[in-house]
């Protein structure tokens, strides 16, 4: 059976793929040398391997295990999910256009504020949510790049990858998407006509909240995929052989997370859509959310596990809930087995955040346990 016809469960349970027939090994091995020797006519022992800044095998498995989950055609990792941003803007050359979602991950907009100031690029931000502001925005002028994060964190908005696709190209731009909140199970941006899909492995891939990691794969090459891939080589933006491998390791069962998280976090946000102290729940897996039947589309198996909802009362009276909680750790990030609450107001105080939104990762734990433990919180 060829890759291309293994479902992700199949992919991902194997990630590393063969046996490691110098030991015999179910496992990929690490190899951690930073250099590679040669033979006595000077030709490499391994054709492969000179310099870990290049080369590394277990870098390179999990790159091919990411490529094919995406049904892409190549992955490149990078040492974090920001590094991973930044390898993509820098192609964008001096005084070229962009343009941005709004409201997407903060660290994101910040990054490229500053990176487009600074190198004058014209950056257009724009609802992607709304497909005709999107194309607007596309149709003003010729880009280089449109950057689009399905669903959004912290606002969960659907963005139709197609019609963005359709935009972009129209403008002669290429569509990146951050399906970080997605995860390559639940969504596959390439199919829907992306030229490039980006993700904080980091979050949900690896999922066990303890590697730094980020990934853009590309359904085809071209100049700009090639440009990326030099860029890393000579810059030196490389995952280490240890994170790669601990990476491998949390994708054999992500396909299992994902559908644990998607039917926790559906349960909890029922839950928390019925709870008189809750004034709103941001999940495209309620028929009330303004994305669900397009997320329906887009999204297979599941809606993910990230969700806000925001608390009747104010920040105070959110801020509390988020204090009583006992099984939520009040910590960043997401996409973890443990679930994981955060006050985005704190963080990002300036961007229009409602102080009153709090922002959950559902994990894998039992969801009758955490709708129990956000009972308790919200006051039954
Ligand atoms: C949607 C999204 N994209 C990108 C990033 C950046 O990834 P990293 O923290 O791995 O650099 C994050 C981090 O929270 C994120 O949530």
């Amino acid at each position: 059976m060829e890759f291309k016809d293994m479902q992700p469960a199949t992919l991902a349970a194997q990630a590393g793929g063969a046996i490691d027939m110098q030991s015999g090994g179910v496992v990929p091995s690490i190899q951690p040398s930073t250099t590679f020797a040669r033979d006595r006519d000077y030709d490499p022992l391994n054709a492969a391997n000179t310099y870990a800044r290049d080369h590394n095998d277990v870098v390179r498995q999990a790159e091919s295990v990411l490529a094919q989950l995406e049904g892409g055609s190549e992955a490149l990792l990078f040492p974090s999910g920001m590094a991973a941003v930044a390898a993509l803007f820098r192609t964008v050359p001096n005084g070229g256009r962009v343009v941005v979602q709004s409201g997407i991950y903060w660290g994101t907009t910040k990054w490229i504020r500053e990176f487009c100031e600074r190198r004058e690029v014209e950056m257009c931000e724009v609802d992607a949510s709304d497909a005709e502001a999107l194309a607007g925005a596309c149709a003003e002028g010729a880009a280089h790049l449109v950057w689009i994060e399905s669903p959004s964190n912290p606002w969960l908005k659907t963005v139709d990858i197609a019609r963005a696709a359709e935009a972009a190209h129209g403008a002669g731009a290429l569509l990146v998407v951050d399906g970080t909140a997605a995860t390559p199970v639940l969504s596959k941006p390439l199919e829907h006509g992306a030229d490039m899909v980006m993700h904080s492995a980091t979050k949900a891939i690896n999922g066990h909240s303890d590697v730094l990691g980020g990934v853009l794969v590309t359904r085809d090459g071209h100049a700009v995929w090639d440009e990326i891939r030099n860029d890393r080589a000579s810059a030196g933006a490389v995952m280490g052989p240890f994170e790669a491998w601990l990476l491998l390791r949390g994708m054999r069962t992500l396909p299992l997370r994902v559908e644990r998280m998607c039917q926790n976090a559906m349960q909890v946000a029922e839950f928390l859509a019925d709870h008189p102290q809750v004034e709103d729940v941001l999940y495209p897996g309620l028929k009330s959310h303004a994305g669900h039947e397009l997320a329906k589309v887009q999204m297979q198996g599941g809606f993910g596990f990230l969700m806000s909802f925001l608390v009747k009362g104010g920040r105070e009276e959110a801020l509390k809930v988020a204090g009583r909680l006992n099984l939520f750790h009040r910590a960043t990030s997401l996409g973890g087995v443990e679930s994981l609450v955060e006050h985005r107001h704190t963080i990002e105080p300036h961007t229009g955040i409602p102080e009153n939104l709090l922002r959950i990762s559902v994990g894998i734990e039992d969801a009758g346990d955490l709708i129990a433990d956000l009972g308790q919180a919200l006051g039954q």
